[in-house]
């Protein structure tokens, strides 16, 4: 998925990047042309050109023919579009001048053309200075006039700059002797000049030559002198220089004009300074253009030079119109480009999509064949466990009908009263020990039920396991040998061997296996069943039973303790293969483990092992693993149990139940450190069984949990009204049960800890004591002169099993009773002996002790110095 995220990314930025290319920004340049005289049209058509080589430059011309309102209108529509800058050949000076402002103020930078304006706010002139142009005229004219001569003046429209300059270059060089006996304005026309010159004619018979400022002028004046007869006698000049049948060159190639005088237009360089200006450059304010005079010496390379030009320009535009059809080309090919490329990206995507989805479909369809195999295995499963119960049930029925028809059969037989009396015993003996058959089996298949649902009780007590062997043996001798197998029971050879167990259950354990040792064994064969006790580490008991004529190959030593196991030879006598899998079940509750070794000539041996009770502790009901504090979790609900104590067994002891009257019994009996407990529950429900725990002298103490279902305010605030000493709602944190408990049975251990200093219950103010304390140390402090004050006295006194008293001064004392009475005869030993009034050995005997050296040892081993040491200090 990651690389399909990568690619995706990779085809955008390769179409986005495929499609937006670089493209110059455009710009749009307005041009005001003034007239339409054939320089003028040249004019246009240089600066055309000259916009081809450009790619980003679009030029619009308006031309306004001499006409200065026109040409203002026509500047105006060009700030009005906001072109990008202007270029503007005048009409006449002053007129135009305003128009140049408005588009200097619009931000149009403007570039003046040919003529002049009398505004300054131009970017830059562009043209040939035309006071020098008139002055090469003059030069001209002194060369060819021969000292002296008349010469007539023909200007163009005197309000426009050339015509000005021009006429002031002219007349300020000319030679003396030369004299100007005419100056018409000509208006920049052939035939205003034509007309203009009639008159001039007539009243000048000696005319030597015509200077008109531009060739269309000059041959309008050569037309007049035509018609007067005169041409020959006059020399005329002009200026402009145009190429082209019957303009300036030709002229002077046929001899009408004397010279012509190149007057540039300048529209390379117009073009040229447009774009510099355009792109932000520094350009000259003022340009001129050089100018250069044409006479029939060369009028030949003039038109040889022009008719180079020419061709250039026609490859120009050629190249010009090929590089239009390159783009058009370009253009199509880039469409066609991106198209492709998208397609190309289309195609990218769908075959990244299709890998994708494939990936997709084979991952499905291994998670389809692993649940099919899932699916598979577990019908397997399931019809494993269906034919092991469909075996269990024919089992049972096979185990019960056996006994049954061994009770029916002889209570038939009972039913004839000509019976002898041996027989009518053997009859009453086959159905007393069929009832019993009957009743373990009944027991066992309770058994597995009660640990199917969660419901097994576990009640440990101090046991000893050499008292309970020697005794159980004894009946299954009398039950079970008919085969006379030879049976033994070896004994410890000295003290006793105390568990921590729930007699019951160790009794089935011992039962399952020393029955099927029993049942299994061959006649006449051996049975040996020996307890042993091992003082390793916190030291185990170990009961073997061990039985000839059996094997068990190994591997089945792990499956004869699975649920409904039968192994082949069982199959074919009774059993109905739980008895191990509880008798597992059963010695691991208690802590113990049990394992099976067999061997095809010894027999087999089963060996159940125990934790060993510490025997120097004290002689009370202890339960729990070691020092775990001891947890009862009471809950209607089976897997809520289970799951709760899953996650307490590690730390602590957890007994358990289903029903809270159980709970309240197992509470107030076996007073664990801390009960946990549902709300609702069948019968009474866990706010009343709260109160009973609190109210109750023995076991208000320890500290209650509700885990409820029920989480409004009210339902919480009626659960600490109850007494409850923490309120936790379901669903729950793992965590926050956990530190729950945590906190409770710190502060217990805070309270205990600080027990000891108030003991003689002095400071009563101090500690929030517990009803019951303030009777034991009442009992305690009267009777402490009895030197054998025990534990069976007070149980007697307080009414209260030894059980009880153990675990209640434990859980708030954190010592034993037997401690307890010896460190309050101790306090009181050191209060008398703080009062004066007797010695040592009296105080000693005071407390309690028998033995004056005896007491002097405890209050050393207590305080941590002898009496008199003590005494002497003070
Ligand atoms: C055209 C023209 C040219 C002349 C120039 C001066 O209008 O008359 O013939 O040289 O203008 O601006």
């Amino acid at each position: 998925m990651k690389s399909f995220k990568i690619f995706l990314s990779i085809a955008s930025v390769l179409l986005l990047s495929s499609c937006v290319e670089e493209s110059p920004s455009m710009f749009r340049i307005g041009f005001s042309q003034c007239a339409k005289d054939s320089w003028r049209v040249v004019m246009n058509e240089d600066i055309n050109r000259e916009a081809m080589l450009y790619d980003n430059l679009d030029v619009e011309i308006l031309v306004s023919d001499r006409d200065n309102q026109l040409q203002i209108a026509d500047i105006r529509q060009f700030i009005s579009e906001k072109v990008d800058l202007l270029i503007v050949s005048p009409n006449e000076e002053e007129a135009i001048s305003t128009v140049v402002d408005e588009a200097e103020a619009a931000g149009i930078p403007v570039i003046i053309a040919d003529r002049n304006v009398s505004t300054d706010s131009y970017v830059s002139y562009i043209g040939a200075d035309n006071r020098v142009l008139g002055a090469l005229v003059a030069d001209h004219v002194n060369d060819i006039l021969p000292g002296k001569g008349n010469i007539v003046e023909i200007t163009g429209s005197i309000a426009s700059t050339p015509a000005m300059e021009r006429s002031e270059g002219f007349g300020s060089n000319l030679r003396k002797g030369i004299d100007i006996v005419a100056i018409v304005d000509g208006y920049w026309e052939e035939n205003v000049a034509y007309e203009k010159m009639k008159p001039v004619l007539a009243k000048h018979p000696d005319i030597d030559l015509v200077f008109a400022q531009n060739d269309a002028m000059a041959y309008g004046a050569y037309r007049a002198a035509r018609e007067a007869g005169r041409e020959k006698d006059i020399k005329f000049l002009g200026i402009d220089g145009l190429m082209g049948e019957g303009k300036g060159v030709d002229m002077v190639k046929n001899g009408i004009l004397e010279a012509t005088f190149l007057y540039p237009n300048g529209a390379g360089t117009i073009m040229e300074t447009a774009l510099s200006i355009l792109e932000g450059k520094e350009v000259p304010h003022k340009i001129n253009l050089s100018s250069a005079m044409i006479t029939p010496t060369n009028v030949r390379l003039m038109e040889l030079q022009d008719a180079v030009v020419k061709e250039q320009h026609s490859k120009l535009e050629i190249l010009h119109d090929r590089l239009g059809s390159y783009s058009a080309v370009l253009d199509a090919q880039r469409s066609a480009l991106f198209i492709s490329l998208g397609a190309l990206a289309v195609v990218i995507i769908l075959v990244f999509v299709l890998v994708f989805l494939l990936r997709k479909r084979s991952q499905l369809n291994r998670l389809l064949t692993e649940q099919k195999d899932t699916m598979e295995q577990l019908a397997r499963e399931t019809e494993k466990s269906a034919e092991a119960k469909m075996s269990f049930f024919t089992n049972i029925s096979h185990d019960l009908r056996t006994p049954l028809s061994l009770i029916s059969g002889p209570a038939e037989e009972l039913r004839n009263e000509n019976l002898d009396e041996s027989k009518r015993k053997t009859c009453l003996d086959l159905i007393s020990r069929n009832t019993d058959i009957l009743a373990r089996l009944v027991n066992q298949l309770l058994d597995f039920r009660k640990y199917d649902e969660g419901e097994v009780a576990f009640h440990p007590q101090k046991t000893d396991l050499k008292e309970c062997l020697e005794r159980w043996n004894e009946s299954f001798v009398m039950l079970l040998n008919e085969k006379e197998i030879d049976f033994r029971f070896v004994e410890l050879k000295r003290g006793r061997c105390l568990v921590n167990a729930d007699k019951d259950k160790l009794e089935r354990i011992y039962f399952n296996i020393l029955s099927n040792a029993f049942k299994f064994t061959p006649t006449h064969g051996q049975i040996d069943v020996s307890l042993s006790r091992s003082e390793q580490g916190r030291g185990h008991a170990c009961i073997r039973i061990h039985n000839t004529g059996t094997y068990i190959p190994p591997e089945e030593r792990d499956a004869i303790f699975t649920r409904f196991y039968q192994s082949d030879s069982a199959k074919s006598s009774s059993g109905i293969g739980i008895g191990l899998s509880m008798a597992k079940i059963y010695t691991e509750m208690h802590g113990g483990a049990i394992e099976v070794d067999s061997n095809r000539a010894k027999g087999t041996t089963f060996s159940i092992t125990l934790p060993l009770l510490d025997e120097t502790a004290e002689n009370t009901t202890a339960y729990g693993e070691g020092d775990k504090p001891v947890i009862l979790v009471i809950d209607d609900n089976p897997d809520m149990v289970s799951f709760v104590t899953a996650l307490l067994q590690d730390k602590y002891s957890v007994l358990t139940t289903t029903d809270s009257a159980e709970g309240l019994k197992t509470a107030t009996e076996l007073l664990p450190d801390l009960i946990i407990s549902d709300i609702m529950m069948p019968g009474m429900d866990g706010l009343e069984l709260v109160r009973k725990v609190k109210s109750s002298v023995m076991s208000s103490h320890i500290p209650m949990i509700l885990l409820t279902a029920k989480s409004l305010e009210e339902q919480r605030a009626e659960g600490y009204e109850s007494g409850a000493d923490s309120y936790i709602t379901k669903p729950f944190r793992p965590e926050v049960l956990l530190s729950r408990i945590d906190n409770l049975l710190q502060s217990r251990e805070i309270l205990r800890k600080s027990f000891e200093d108030g003991m003689l219950g002095v400071d009563k103010s101090a500690s929030r004591e517990d009803g019951f304390m303030t009777q034991l140390r009442n009992y305690v402090s009267e009777n402490l002169s009895n030197s054998s004050l025990g534990v069976d006295d007070i149980c007697f006194a307080l009414g209260t099993s030894r059980t009880q008293l153990y675990r209640k001064v434990k859980s708030l004392t954190g010592l034993s009773t037997n401690e307890y009475i010896r460190i309050f005869r101790l306090k009181r030993a050191k209060q008398l002996l703080n009062s004066g009034n007797m010695n040592v050995s009296q105080t000693g005997y005071e407390v309690g002790f028998n033995s004056t050296s005896y007491f002097v040892k405890c209050f050393k081993d207590y305080f941590g110095e002898t009496p008199n040491d003590y005494l002497s200090r003070r």
